[in-house]
């Protein structure tokens, strides 16, 4: 498993940093067969397995249900574990109570929170040694405010991001996770902030990438954002379910190869 300080040190050799989502034991085998750096258990499981139209719905349960799953599938990979909507940026007590259970029964290595206003809450979670990875520009918890859409646009907005960015870093985040902002902006955090920054819509120039597994896989999504590239097309599991199907209809399946052989149940007719 790589560690913080390996992947820390990967950015200061400018050696790119791989992260991948995953929400179950099946995929996080994928992800760590891959050798993939880092795995996300991502609220983004809201939309991608459990149907959700948004991940304000994806609840602490959720997180550690699917997070379990993800660390027995890969035992070996650094995991990231959201914390969701509703579990954070209540007040000080709730927030730390919330991490300290998502850390302790998750399995993850870190916590991802969502947002810059979250400054104050990442200095104690970091003082009680959570590692924390922040997350800033297109936040999805606060889609109901900001929308799906490009973030960091005006110069103040660019300006303020940058802000959080360097105040997150102070705080004691180990990470940082950039969504759809300009290439160029994420370029100037990226080299402005000592922790590794992962993007997603954020151009080439951060120190690693984060995609969605079923984006990436074409798995069951309908809709594409614009910084998603389809690496593979796990569709054509539904021309196999076709032909399993049909196969049972005309009763080609099962064949003599998947059965089991007569003269047992010949013992049992006697
Ligand atoms: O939940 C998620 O998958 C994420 C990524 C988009 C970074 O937060």
């Amino acid at each position: 498993m790589k560690t913080l300080s390996q992947l820390h040190q990967m950015k200061r050799e400018n050696e790119k940093i791989t992260m991948v989502t995953a929400y179950d034991y099946p995929s996080a085998k994928q992800v760590e067969a891959a050798d993939i750096d880092m795995i996300l258990v991502g609220d983004s499981l809201g939309m991608t397995v459990l149907g959700y139209e948004s991940t304000v719905d994806v609840t602490l349960e959720d997180m550690l249900h699917h997070s379990r799953a993800v660390r027995r599938g890969a035992p070996n990979t650094f995991v990231v574990v959201d914390m969701p909507f509703g579990s954070v940026g209540i007040d000080m007590t709730t927030d730390l109570n919330n991490a300290v259970r998502l850390y302790q029964q998750s399995g993850g290595n870190a916590l991802k929170v969502e947002g810059g206003h979250l400054t104050p809450f990442i200095q104690q979670a970091t003082h009680m040694g959570i590692p924390i990875v922040a997350h800033l520009g297109l936040t999805p918890q606060s889609v109901g405010i900001l929308g799906y859409k490009m973030q960091g646009a005006s110069k103040a907005a660019a300006t303020k991001l940058i802000e959080d960015a360097k105040a997150v870093e102070k705080a004691g985040a180990v990470a940082l996770v950039l969504e759809a902002i300009p290439s160029d902006l994420a370029k100037v955090v990226s080299e402005q902030l000592s922790i590794p920054v992962i993007g997603i819509g954020a151009g080439k120039d951060t120190d690693g990438q984060v995609l969605v597994y079923h984006d990436m896989l074409s798995y069951g999504v309908d809709r594409y954002a614009k910084f998603v590239k389809q690496y593979g097309d796990f569709s054509v599991g539904i021309e196999a379910l076709k032909t399993y199907h049909q196969e049972v209809k005309s009763g080609m399946f099962p064949s003599e190869a998947y059965m089991y052989q007569k003269q047992i149940m010949g013992e049992f007719n006697d």
